[in-house]
């Protein structure tokens, strides 16, 4: 790209919120361009969303909802972010996602939207697809997208660094004006050309955090990209500590990630232990199976250390849906690996699901730097607290992104020609080391094994401080190893993951206090979790 070729925004991801970003602006008359390190549009968190997006249930109300929310949130959520989404979130999914883009939701016998129940929801409010929630949205927001001539895309194009006014430029006197974010180095992953691509704004899109864990219901994908280019630019991050974890994924050797929908118990399914037990009510008397995801959770990997077991069950016979209807993607998952779900239990462990934390932001999705923006799991409003409350993830994706939208057509300034001039090309290496795959999996493998098992679901200050003095260590190697070989995919999600990891570890050993779906074990930490 030339130094002329500029845009009022781009846009980093192709989930729901980064594709809201940039319909809207684009519907503003912005030049928008859309960046995705994969080849496949389609590959976000969104895609593989399954239980769906929260609508507006018959006996719903806003001070209900946001009831709700708060509560699965362990009363940590920014009660504006709340308020916001609660009061606009689902009026905007009906004119925005069913009237606008004709998205198909599961409708009953008399054509009504068949509203399904997840946990912590005190009413039927949440607009799915079956099981494949996620898939109809993404697929209806990218054919959209297709059609708008003032939108750009660009697949096989990863972000790798934030170009800032103060940092980048060489003009002097850049440095002592106010800093802002002018534009970002963009790797060609099929050329390996790195270029500067300047914007009026920048939209960081990237997803969460789950691939920095072992076992996450996340696609690869999600390697904290947003989370470490924002990090390295100095804007400012929040509860980072607060990673989600889902009580409930597939456990078995041949289907690895795979989500099985908290609808699933919404719909009736209960979890049971080796010995076909119920055993939620022991944890949470009232609530039960249908508990908040952070104490589901926790309590499943309790009764595995009871029963000395490595997974539970959950009881999807005693359902009365018609199962391989109501959730067709899970039904014939399971049948790929031999299990009938309508006969059989279906064996499942917790994994990470869902990074609460993330760049803060204000309600347009603005962060601490000035054209610099970020929607969606990659940000963080406050609305989710300590964790997160179901099917408020694609809802606050939608909201946040079409405000951003709107927010960046006002505001936003292309940087002058003088400026564009005065940012420096990539400097490459004078010799390139050759990246060695195999060394690359295997530091990738070893951020996932710390990661799970010292900062996973029930931490401990000795844990956390062992993860800390490691990622020290690779985080050092993984840089200089970044300097010095030849750019490509896989090298720059490696370095975005220690980041990543680095950041949330850090967050985690500082909060010495146990909430929402940050745990420190008791005794480890004597007075403190009183
Ligand atoms: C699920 O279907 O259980 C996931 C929904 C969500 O994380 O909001």
């Amino acid at each position: 790209m030339s130094e002329n070729d500029q845009f009022d925004v781009i846009v980093i991801g192709t989930g729901i919120s980064g594709l809201a970003t940039a319909v809207t602006a684009s519907e503003k008359g912005l030049k928008v361009g859309i960046f995705s390190k994969s080849g496949d549009l389609e590959e976000t968190n969104t895609y593989y969303a399954q239980g769906g997006i929260v609508g507006n249930g018959h006996e719903d109300s806003p001070e209900l909802l946001s009831e709700d929310i708060i509560k699965a949130g362990d009363f940590l959520n920014s009660t504006e972010a709340v308020n916001l989404l609660s009061k606009t979130g689902p009026d905007l999914v009906d004119e925005y996602l069913v009237k606008k883009l004709g998205i198909s939701f599961s409708r009953d016998s008399k054509g009504q939207l068949d509203l399904t129940r997840e946990a912590v929801h005190s009413v039927r409010r949440i607009y799915h697809e079956r099981d494949i929630s996620g898939k109809a949205i993404e697929k209806g927001m990218l054919a959209y997208v297709k059609k708008l001539k003032g939108i750009q895309v660009f697949p096989f194009h990863m972000a790798i660094d934030l170009i800032s006014s103060c940092h980048h430029s060489t003009d002097t006197q850049s440095r002592y004006g106010k800093n802002r974010i002018i534009g970002a180095y963009i790797l060609n992953c099929e050329t390996k050309s790195v270029n500067p691509v300047f914007a009026g704004a920048v939209v960081l899109a990237t997803g969460g955090v789950g691939n920095l864990y072992l076992h996450s219901s996340n696609p690869s994908i999600a390697t904290g990209d947003g989370i470490a280019m924002a990090y390295q630019a100095g804007a400012s991050l929040i509860n980072s500590e607060y990673v989600q974890f889902h009580p409930t994924t597939l456990y078995h050797r041949d289907a690895e990630n795979f989500l099985i929908s908290e609808a699933v118990r919404g719909e009736g399914a209960i979890l049971i232990n080796k010995k076909g037990e119920p055993f939620m009510e022991r944890y949470n008397p009232s609530l039960k199976d249908l508990a908040p995801r952070d104490e589901v959770s926790r309590s499943i990997y309790m009764e595995m250390e009871r029963c000395g077991s490595t997974y539970v069950y959950l009881d999807t016979p005693r359902m009365s849906v018609d199962i391989p209807k109501r959730f067709p993607g899970i039904y014939s998952k399971c049948l790929e690996v031999g299990l009938d779900i309508t006969k059989e239990p279906i064996p499942v462990v917790p994994a990470a699901h869902y990074f609460c934390g993330g760049v803060k932001v204000d309600m347009d999705g603005q962060t601490t730097i000035p054209g610099l923006y970020a929607v969606g799991e990659t940000a963080c409003t406050g609305v989710h607290g300590a964790n997160r409350l179901a099917s408020i993830s694609l809802l606050e994706g939608l909201v946040l992104g079409l405000r951003a939208g709107w927010s960046i057509s006002q505001t936003h300034e292309r940087p002058s020609l003088s400026m564009r001039r005065s940012i420096p090309q990539w400097i490459f290496p004078a010799n390139e080391d050759k990246v060695d795959p195999v060394l690359i999996k295997s530091d990738v493998h070893t951020i996932q094994s710390l990661m799970w098992n010292y900062v996973g679901i029930i931490r401990s200050t000795k844990r956390l401080s062992r993860a800390l003095s490691d990622l020290n260590y690779h985080s050092h190697r993984i840089d200089r190893f970044y300097r010095q070989a030849g750019l490509t995919r896989d090298l720059v999600e490696l370095r975005n993951s220690v980041l990543a990891a680095s950041v949330i570890t850090n967050a985690a050993y500082n909060n010495k206090h146990s909430r929402g779906c940050h745990y420190i074990i008791r005794g480890d930490v004597p007075h403190e979790n009183s």
